[in-house]
Order: C-alpha cells, then sequence, then structure tokens
C-alpha cells in the first residue's frame, strides 16, 4: 500500500483519485479549489458530477506542506496550471518524490510537452511516470472496460503506475518511452479539430477516419523530432486517443473544429465552448517544429491555417485528401 499525494480535484482528477483509493492506497488530494474540497468531505460526491459517488476513505488538504510523508505525488491539474504546480512541488521540498503525470497538452508560451516541462522544473526525468490513453472521465466513472499506458523510464515507477490504477476494468500496458505518451496525449488534440472540422462541413465517418489515419503517420513524424519512438504512436496512448477524441462530440476539441466547420470564426467557436481548447495552442506550436523541421504534416498546417488564418475549412480538407497522398507511407497509391 502506498502513500499518495495527488494534486487536482477536477473532473478526472478525482475519478483517478477514486481509483487509486479503491484500490487499497491511501490518498491525500491537495486542491485549490477550496469550495470543491468543503463539498467532498461532506457529501463524497464532486458538485460537478454528483452522481459519482467517491470513496469516502479519501482525505483532502490545500496544504501542499501535507505531503510530506508521502511515497509518490500523482498530478492532474489543468495544461496551464501544470509548471506552476510543479514549482510549488519543488519549492516545498518534494521534487525527489516520485511523480507521474496524468495530465494532457502542452504547454502554451513554450510549445513544450508536459514531460519536457517536468523536466525543466525537475531538472531530470528519472523519477518519472506518466499515466494516458483514451480516458474519457465519464465513462472511466461508469467503469466500462478501458485500458492506458504507464510509461517511466525508471521500470520501478512503471510497475507502480500500474500497482496504482489497475483494476478489473481499468487495464495498464508498461512503457519506457515516456515522451511518446506525452505527445500522443498533446497531438490528438490537433487531429480532433481537423476531424471536428471535417463533421462540421457536414463530412460523415469514411473523412474523419481519413483524418484520423494520416493524422497518425503525422504524429510519428513528430515523435521522430521529439525524441519518442513511432511504435508509442500506434498504441493506447497514440491511436488509441486519436480515436476516442477524433470521433468523440465529447471533445472539445472536435466540438470547436465543429464550429469552424459550419463556419464560425476562431474567436465565435471559442466563444461558444468557453473552455479552454488545447489543440489550438498545440497546434501552434507543432506548426513552428515542422516548418524548422521541414515536415510533411498536411493535417496540422491545416487545421493551423483554418485557426490563425482565417483559411476556408472545406479548402483546407479538400487539400489534406491531396497533399496526404503525397506524404503517404504505408497506404498504397492509387494507380
Ligand atoms: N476529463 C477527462 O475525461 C480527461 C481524461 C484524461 C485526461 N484528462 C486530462 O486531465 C487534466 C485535468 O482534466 P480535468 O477534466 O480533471 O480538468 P478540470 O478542469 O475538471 O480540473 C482541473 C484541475 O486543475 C486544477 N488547477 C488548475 N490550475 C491549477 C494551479 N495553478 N494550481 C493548482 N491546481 C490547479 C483545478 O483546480 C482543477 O482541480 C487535463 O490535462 C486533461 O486533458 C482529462
Amino acid at each position: 500500500m502506498a502513500k499518495v499525494g495527488f494534486c487536482g480535484s477536477g473532473a478526472w482528477g478525482i475519478t483517478l483519485a477514486d481509483m487509486i483509493s479503491r484500490n487499497g492506497h491511501d490518498v491525500l488530494v491537495w486542491s485549490i479549489e477550496q469550495d470543491v474540497i468543503d463539498a467532498l468531505r461532506k457529501n463524497h460526491r464532486h458538485p460537478r458530477f454528483a452522481e459519482f459517488a467517491v470513496d469516502p476513505s479519501i482525505q483532502y488538504t490545500t496544504e501542499l506542506a501535507d505531503f510530506k510523508d508521502v511515497d509518490v505525488i500523482v498530478e492532474c491539474v489543468t495544461a496551464k496550471g501544470f509548471r506552476p504546480v510543479c514549482k510549488q512541488i519543488k519549492i516545498a521540498g518534494l521534487g525527489d518524490k516520485p511523480f507521474i503525470l496524468t495530465s494532457k497538452g502542452i504547454e502554451q508560451e513554450s510549445g513544450k510537452l508536459l514531460v519536457e516541462v517536468a523536466e525543466d522544473v525537475f531538472g531530470g526525468v528519472e523519477h518519472l511516470g506518466y499515466m494516458s490513453g483514451p480516458t474519457l472521465a465519464n465513462e472511466v466513472m461508469k467503469d466500462h472496460p478501458t485500458a492506458a499506458v504507464g510509461a517511466s523510464m525508471n521500470e520501478e515507477i512503471a510497475l507502480l503506475i500500474k500497482d496504482l490504477f489497475e483494476s478489473e476494468n481499468f487495464q495498464i500496458y508498461i512503457s519506457d518511452d515516456i515522451r511518446g505518451v506525452s505527445l500522443g496525449g498533446a497531438f490528438k488534440n490537433v487531429i480532433a479539430i481537423a476531424s471536428g472540422i471535417a463533421d462540421g462541413l457536414g463530412f460523415g465517418h469514411n473523412t474523419k477516419a481519413l483524418i484520423i489515419t494520416r493524422g497518425l503517420e503525422e504524429m510519428k513524424k513528430i515523435a521522430k523530432i521529439k525524441g519518442a519512438r513511432e511504435e508509442t504512436c500506434d498504441g493506447l496512448a497514440g491511436i488509441g486517443d486519436l480515436i476516442v477524441t477524433g470521433m468523440s462530440n465529447l471533445s472539445r476539441n472536435f466540438t470547436f473544429g465543429a464550429l469552424l466547420g459550419k463556419g464560425l470564426s476562431t474567436k465565435e467557436a471559442k466563444d461558444q465552448i468557453k473552455m479552454v481548447v488545447e489543440g489550438e495552442y498545440t497546434v501552434a506550436s507543432v506548426h513552428k517544429l515542422g516548418k524548422m523541421f521541414d515536415l510533411e504534416i498536411p493535417i496540422a498546417y491545416g487545421v493551423y491555417e483554418v485557426i490563425y488564418e482565417g483559411k476556408d475549412p472545406r479548402q483546407v480538407i479538400q487539400e489534406i485528401l491531396v497533399k496526404g497522398q503525397i506524404s503517404a507511407e504505408p497506404t498504397p497509391s492509387r494507380s
């Protein structure tokens, strides 16, 4: 049994804290949301999804110093809050403890993957782990059979991830490619926007399957540049997450894309969503990287042009079809 310090009390955070606690570990949740903590302490229900009964043995705190005796820290905050939380952990003298990431996205200002941000702050990746995959919180809450990847360069930490999260309906596959897992969870948002654009234009499953399949090839090209392995893109944290996000109107990024496809401007679509759309920032960073390394990534460039240059979404989808053909590798060419 491990003593776990858990950062964050959002939808995914509380789902994960509950899973770890039901697996028999001691869980102490740290959060800056006093009202959420009060409700969880009192009713063992999260105010935003009260239908989900949270394990009553979880403890709560607003003081990070209370983590001094924990064996491992697990984080689940927004991509924006990620660096500030890492910094606070370091300042609190907790920076040497095993640290498991479960957030997805990139840092807006630097364009860095979250694992690269953690590496910046803590000065190494050896004590880091990453748990990610096709895991919609509301389906995990309902115990739908789900699987994810537990990645670390340190096998003990990868096995610790398995021990913390794995249950009858939640399987963990071990990997040592922590960068690949971090990339998958970030880049899938770009492809989800493209798929949403196709949906908004009224196109069906054929077009979305095209975008997801070709999007996977683009992910692999970026993986090479980022020092991640292409095979990781073929797994749950890559194509798995691409499918769930690129096919689902439960995804914010997909919905944002659909609004763009329906003819709304970037600002109008964002105003309608009212929440951070991670893919908007990820695509800017991918675009920069792609141009720097002369990558053929037509879907990512197309999404960038729609969002930042106001290009016609229909033209972009048409170009993806043509340019994707040129850069296609595993798909036989038309003859
Ligand atoms: N919701 C899902 O289905 C799901 C599934 C897999 C992964 N994720 C990823 O998990 C992460 C969190 O998702 P969520 O759905 O729980 O989000 P959420 O918006 O419900 O909760 C985010 C949490 O981050 C905390 N936070 C933000 N900035 C902070 C800061 N500076 N200091 C301390 N805490 C801070 C908030 O207080 C809140 O508890 C995201 O990166 C998301 O992409 C979500």
